[in-house]
């Protein structure tokens, strides 16, 4: 709804929203047209998650929503009351990386990094979902999420392995796979 203020300028009221981010209840004050994409960026300074096409194309704004991978260039953030987000700043706990963001270090499967928080994010609904997933099930999962560096493959790998290590086993990544082997 518009008001009008001192200077007779009609001015956006603005939106205001309770939700939960990364496992914390916020409150955030926003002009009512922006997508989820910009409130985390720009209001909550939630700035791992990355801003791409803007046009639901290349997956680097994915984030989860209630656990679900969700593109937020193309959601509004005023349609996220009373949801819970999670973004790439929350899937270490404390110091302690998420599997898969251990995985990806180890094997250079993040290198530029753009793509990489929407990635882990699908990566981790997809773990949470399918504990064991085939490498078709990883690539189909992965569908909508573009990397203009790695090849894929080694994004591949630190899931499987990272899925591996979630399972309980003591899995390594093969010499040849480490990232600076040579
Ligand atoms: S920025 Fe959202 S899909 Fe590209
Ligand atoms: S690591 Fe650069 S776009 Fe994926």
């Amino acid at each position: 709804m518009k008001k009008v203020g001192k200077n007779g300028k009609r001015k956006l009221e603005k939106a205001h929203l309770r939700l939960r981010v990364n496992g914390e209840e916020v409150e955030v004050a926003f002009a009512p047209h922006k997508t989820l994409l910009e409130v985390l960026r720009e209001d909550l300074r939630l700035t791992g998650t990355k801003h791409g096409c803007e046009l639901g194309e290349c997956g680097c704004c994915a984030v989860l929503v209630d656990g679900r991978p969700v593109l937020s260039c193309l959601a509004l953030g005023v349609a996220m009351e009373g949801h819970e987000v999670t973004t790439v700043e929350g899937m270490a706990v404390g110091t302690e990386l998420h599997p898969l963001q251990q995985t990806f270090a180890e094997l250079g499967a993040a290198q530029c990094g753009y793509c990489t928080p929407g990635i882990l994010l699908t990566a981790k609904a997809l773990l949470e979902h399918i504990p064991r997933p085939s490498r078709d099930e990883i690539k189909e999962a992965l569908a909508g999420n573009l990397c203009r560096c790695t090849g894929y493959i080694k994004i591949l790998e630190a899931v499987e392995l990272a899925a591996a290590r979630m399972a309980g086993e003591k899995a390594e990544p093969a010499k040849e796979t480490i990232y600076g082997w040579e």
